[in-house]
């Protein structure tokens, strides 16, 4: 509740600026800091990056960001010498460099096979979203003796967010500054690299395309791609939606040639903005077909278009109904012809009936066969006071996984940002089968990235986190995480959803702007089950007990196999990928109360 109200203050407080500050002819970076950006940055509220992590950015990078990035519809009523004033204000004169030369690979042939092994493909590691792999090349008394072989640095970046997938000795890779990687698996050299246009958080996918692949992913900035998964070469870029808020995140789900790309966005943040008419965006899920991006069919969550409901642009909620954006990857069904896909709040009145909610598409037209509703009536936004809409923002932010009941019907598992793990019957429209709280929820709580299942129990880490606020205190936007609150890893036992066991978060070491909260997505292996905190640790945990068997502390300073000085920082966004023998994460994530970093570590036990 606190947030919302936050936000409403917020909004008079920008409102404030923006009169008393107008930008005059002799073009001030810090006047134009100050009404254009200081609204979200200074506060850095839940999805935006703090002005301390803009600090960090060179002035080219943030050009970069306004021009042609995630900022480009903040920035377009800006002029050029306002978007130079800003960026250098903001931003450090540094050099962007291209590769070095030395960072390549001295063979740069990328094999991936008919049926390439190891493999992590997509967010998955296959269609069931489990993240779960039997084949991930690493034994249970292994995990204890992992150790770092390789670092590889995003150069530039605050954030590494971008899920990994593995194909034959290659690791496919984005970052928060567009770059797509090629990566060798076993040494983190380079076979190629492509720059997208905004920065790359989906997993991408490979489809087979003849004798080669194509490889699909998708940016922050609304664009898909496909490319030559062997070379990097462009194959096409489209727009599967073309409102200028999307956020393209989740991972496309695959079959038969057919790509289904889901579609989330930042209107949400965007609507803090007074001047910003809230809300008009939709979720989707689009099919293309893999080898020319062609749309095969696009189903929107929300089946009416958003209308006008008020005359004056600015006001909140003049525009709806909005919202019910896709965030993670859909998880295929191929024996039902299904996809099932979950939804996030809505943004703006009215409410509608497949917002925080669970939805089968047929994979052949992208008809809706069934929805299950679980929080009716969630609008929320950054517009928001707690009178017009009071959330409680209850996003599935995450996939459903297709696990199996001891009496061999299949169950649907879903884990939501309002702490609690829904088991659904796919054979009954997804009659709800058990429930069970795992922690607290709220906009930065509960199940934020989501779980991993091993057949037998469904592993869920909750963030929870909490901003540290002495008692009485009304605005807690950009306050320092508390040290204290937050995170836990429970296992549940999918027969039934009774606990199995509670790994309770690990106490803050003395870092500054330090929390327990275990946002990012859990990975498994037979025994053993990974889970990053915001506090920068990768932990390991026996699927027995819920006992500690590995640590690591990922923030810190790393010589990198590129070259690029790199360094740790939360854990958050997509988790581990294991496969070959190796563990692969991203660390760094300069949000929702998390610490700065631009590195890719892979480990291997001990020889
Ligand atoms: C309405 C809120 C809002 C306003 C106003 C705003 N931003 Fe942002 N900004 C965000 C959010 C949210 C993100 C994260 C985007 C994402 O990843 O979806 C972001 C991201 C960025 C990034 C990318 C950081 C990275 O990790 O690479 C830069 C640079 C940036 N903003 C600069 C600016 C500048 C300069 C201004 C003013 C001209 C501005 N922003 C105004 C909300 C805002």
């Amino acid at each position: 509740m606190n947030a919302v109200s936050d936000r409403s203050i917020l909004r008079i407080c920008a409102a404030f600026v923006a009169a008393a500050l107008p930008v005059s002819a002799a073009v001030s970076g810090e006047a134009v800091y100050q009404r254009r950006c200081a609204q979200c940055h200074d506060a850095g509220g839940e999805r935006t990056p703090p002005r301390d992590a803009l600090k960090q950015l060179s002035v080219a990078r943030i050009l970069r960001v306004l021009d042609f990035g995630v900022m480009i519809n903040i920035a377009y009523v800006l002029n050029r010498e306002e978007r130079e004033a800003v960026a250098n204000f903001l931003g450090v004169q540094r050099e962007e460099t291209a590769v070095p030369p030395q960072a390549y690979c001295p063979d740069r042939t990328v094999t991936i096979g008919a049926s390439p092994s190891p493999a992590w493909r997509g967010w998955g590691p296959d269609s069931t979203n489990t993240r779960y792999t039997a084949s991930g090349g690493i034994a249970f008394n292994q995990v204890g003796k992992l150790k770092l072989k390789w670092a590889y640095g995003f150069e530039g970046d605050v954030s590494a967010f971008g899920a990994p997938t593995v194909l034959g000795r290659t690791l496919f890779v984005g970052s928060a500054g567009g770059a797509v990687q090629a990566l060798s698996a076993d040494t983190g050299c380079v076979r190629w690299v492509y720059q997208a246009s905004g920065p790359v958080r989906s997993a991408p996918v490979a489809v087979p395309n003849g004798n080669t692949h194509v490889l699909v992913f998708t940016d922050l900035t609304g664009w898909a791609y496909g490319l030559e998964a062997e070379t990097g070469r462009q194959l096409w870029k489209k727009k599967p939606e073309p409102h200028d808020s999307a956020r393209m995140t989740g991972t496309a789900a695959v079959q038969n040639g057919v790509v289904f790309i889901p579609a989330a966005s930042w209107e949400e943040t965007r609507s803090s903005n007074p001047e910003y008419p809230c809300c008009t965006f939709r979720g989707s899920v689009t099919a293309l077909r893999a080898k020319d991006g062609t749309q095969v069919w696009k189903t929107y969550t929300i089946r009416e278009k958003p209308q006008q409901l008020q005359k004056s642009e600015g006001t909140i909620g003049s525009w709806g109904p909005s919202g019910a954006g896709v965030w993670g990857s859909p998880t295929l069904d191929a024996k039902r012809g299904l996809l099932y896909v979950t939804t996030g709040d809505n943004f703006s009145s009215p409410a509608t009936d497949m917002s925080d909610a669970v939805l089968a598409l047929e994979i052949k037209t992208g008809r809706i066969v069934w929805s299950k509703q679980v929080t009716p009536g969630d609008v929320f936004s950054g517009a928001c006071t707690g009178a017009t809409c009071p959330g409680p923002d209850f996003d599935f932010g995450s996939s459903v996984l297709i696990e199996k009941l001891p009496n061999g019907r299949d169950v649907l598992l879903a884990g939501q940002k309002s702490g609690v793990v829904f088991a659904l019957d796919p054979d009954r429209k997804a009659e709800i089968i058990w429930q069970t709280r795992v922690g607290k929820g709220g906009t930065n709580g509960g199940v934020q990235w989501g779980m991993a299942s091993d057949g037998q129990k469904v592993y869920a880490a909750v963030s929870d986190l909490v901003r540290r606020a002495p008692a009485g205190t009304i605005i807690q936007v950009g306050l320092p995480p508390d040290p204290a609150q937050g995170g836990g890893l429970t296992a549940l036992r999918i027969a039934n959803g009774e606990k199995a066991w509670y790994a309770a978060p690990q106490p803050c070491a003395a870092k500054p702007l330090c929390s327990p909260a275990q946002p990012a997505a859990v990975t498994a292996i037979p025994g053993a089950v990974f889970s990053g905190s915001v506090d920068g640790h990768l932990r390991a945990f026996a699927t027995e007990d819920g006992r500690m068997i590995w640590d690591f502390d990922t923030a810190r300073d790393y010589q990198t196999v590129n070259g690029v000085r790199a360094k740790g920082g939360s854990l958050d966004g997509a988790g581990p990928v294991i496969a070959g023998g190796m563990v692969f994460v991203n660390s760094g994530y300069a949000r929702n109360g998390g610490t700065a970093g631009n590195v890719l570590l892979a480990f291997g036990p001990e020889e």
